[in-house]
């Protein structure tokens, strides 16, 4: 790492959003307490943080979404309950999920008016540091490494903006922030520009930033501006455009793990599936009732 390059130490999740896709799921129960089996979303994107060595955690929510909070916090009577029980393995369990005390921040972005915004909302407790940012919805799994560690690499080498990318099909182009590639080396890319949601026919790119950055905190006056953009919310993508075009540089890590948008419905049926199917206790029913379906549909078609 040049010693001109800072540590990254702090990471904000952006938890604020009304998750409108999944009502009306989402009416008493933030999107990011959804479970993949037992594991809340928000859950594996802090682990995914703690296992890169990040260590100031700032959550910006919103109204209704205390759940996030209480899951990171001591569980008191159920912790005793479960000891009581002789519930051991279990109570290990829901003790792994407290953090630690005094490393995690709660503050609310009291108006969902964009990821942005959000991430605005944090500047007074991420400081004049460089951070991550993770999305809980996108979900990274069975990567190299921690999907966000792949860009903190890059990081220490470069000092630059660094966001996880992917290639996306033409027709989804219009779902993501997308880089307009200047050069790119195996599995690192250098962004000309990046623009939010363009449609199909007004970019030939189809490489799309994933819910995972490392930014400086040049980003903040930018954000500060409040400039509306697409869907009218404050977007990352247009901080991020306006940091690259004074000097910035800007480039993509394409990640080695397999993204789900769990943003989406199809995203988190997914993302279900695949972790069945990766867990042994559970792999061998979900393949059976898997192919029992099936062949109903068989026979119900033949
Ligand atoms: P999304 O756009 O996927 O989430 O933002 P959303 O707005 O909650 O969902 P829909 O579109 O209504 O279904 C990605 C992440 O950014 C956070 C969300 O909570 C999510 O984790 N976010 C979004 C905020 O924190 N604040 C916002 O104003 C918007």
């Amino acid at each position: 790492m040049s010693p001109k390059i800072q540590k990254v130490r702090k990471a904000v999740f952006p938890v604020g959003g009304l998750g409108t896709r999944f009502l009306p799921a989402t009416k008493a129960l933030p999107k990011e307490m959804f479970p993949i089996i037992d594991k809340p979303l928000i859950q594996f994107v802090v682990e995914e943080a703690l296992a890169a060595g990040l260590e100031e955690l700032i959550f910006v929510t919103g109204r209704g979404k205390d759940s996030i909070e209480n899951h990171f916090d001591i569980a008191f009577e159920l912790e005793r309950t479960l000891q009581d029980r002789g519930k051991l393995h279990v109570l290990e369990e829901v003790r792994a999920c407290s953090l630690e005390p005094g490393c995690a921040t709660y503050m609310r972005q009291q108006e969902p008016r964009g990821l942005g915004h959000a991430v605005w909302c944090a500047r007074h407790l991420v400081r004049d540091e460089p951070f991550a940012v993770l999305l809980a919805d996108d979900l990274i799994l069975g990567g190299r490494a921690p999907a966000i560690s792949e860009l903190l690499d890059l990081y220490y080498q470069e000092g630059s903006h660094v966001v996880s990318v992917m290639e996306v099909p033409k027709e989804q182009v219009s779902r993501y922030g997308i880089l307009e590639i200047e050069e790119r080396r195996g599995l690192v890319c250098s962004a000309q520009s990046i623009t939010e949601k363009p449609q199909p026919e007004e970019t030939s790119s189809r490489t799309a930033v994933i819910g995972r950055y490392i930014l400086s905190p040049k980003i903040f006056p930018f954000l500060g501006r409040q400039i509306l953009g697409s869907n009218g919310e404050i977007q990352l993508t247009d901080a991020l455009a306006a940091t690259l075009q004074e000097g910035t540089p800007l480039r993509g890590v394409y990640s080695s793990g397999r993204r789900f948008d769990c943003g989406l419905r199809e995203g988190m049926v997914q993302a279900t599936l695949f972790c069945a199917l990766q867990e042994p206790t559970l792999e061998p029913s979900v393949q059976e009732i898997l192919r029992e379906w099936e062949q109903e549909m068989q026979e119900k078609t033949a």
